[in-house]
């Protein structure tokens, strides 16, 4: 069944991993599988709205309903991706794990094994894409992450606030808990509340998540 909180909006989403390339056969990734990012979408559907859904490199079939799909692979082209969406979206949700460096440069061919001698990489830091919409004057209603494997709270309402975000969605991460679980538990916090959603499903939790969306939404819109 579905309902229509979201009718008539139009819902971006951004999903799983980035990777940055390191030579033509190597990469820095992330565990990130993009199923919260994908029943985020698949909800949205389901409370009525058009969504564009940017996927990072998943092995994930697309929603039934959602409108449009762009693959992308490293930060950089999930930014050019979600920036030229984002000037038509009502709502973003950046459940993607965006990675924070890349390598300062990419190798033409196979970087060959020096033996006996340790390997440095010289990283730079990428864009923050959520971070970025945040500071301009008009964006969309903003729905960040925080994957935090301690002091979950304090850095996700850190988040909050640095980022320029209307609303966060904290879990913890790291050993069974987050990435690539069907499971997950999630802490919403916005500017003067916040909200536990117990642990379940990916796709029920991501049902709930897009109720306190729309309803903030709303609430955010009407003022
Ligand atoms: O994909 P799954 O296997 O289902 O796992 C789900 C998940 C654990 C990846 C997901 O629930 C999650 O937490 N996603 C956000 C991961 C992350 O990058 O968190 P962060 O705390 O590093 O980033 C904070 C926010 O800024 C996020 O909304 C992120 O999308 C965004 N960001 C981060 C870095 C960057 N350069 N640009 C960004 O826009």
């Amino acid at each position: 069944f579905g309902s229509d909180e979201l009718r008539g909006l139009r819902v971006l989403v951004s999903a799983g991993p980035t990777y940055e390339d390191l030579d033509p056969v190597r990469f820095i990734g992330n565990r990130s599988s993009g199923k919260m990012g994908f029943a985020i979408a698949a909800a949205a559907v389901r409370a009525g709205a058009e969504v564009t859904l940017v996927a990072g490199p998943v092995h994930l079939a697309t929603p039934a309903g959602v409108a449009r799909r762009i693959d992308v692979r490293s930060t950089v082209q999930m930014q050019a991706a979600i920036y030229a969406e984002a000037a038509r979206a009502d709502i973003f949700v950046s459940a993607a794990a965006v990675g924070d460096y890349r390598p300062q440069e990419v190798a033409p061919h196979k970087i060959k094994k020096q033996a006996g001698e340790a390997l440095s990489l010289a990283l730079q830091e990428n864009p923050d894409i959520i971070a970025g919409l945040g500071r301009q004057r008009q964006h969309p209603f903003l729905v960040g992450f925080a994957a935090e494997t301690r002091d979950v709270a304090r850095y996700a309402r850190d988040k909050l606030a640095r980022k320029g975000l209307d609303m966060i969605a904290a879990n913890r991460v790291g050993e069974g808990l987050g990435f690539d679980m069907a499971d997950n538990a999630l802490s919403l916090f916005w500017a003067d509340g916040g909200l536990d959603l117990p642990q379940g499903p990916k796709c029920e939790l991501a049902w709930q998540l897009v109720q306190q969306i729309a309803h903030r939404y709303r609430l955010t819109r009407a003022t």
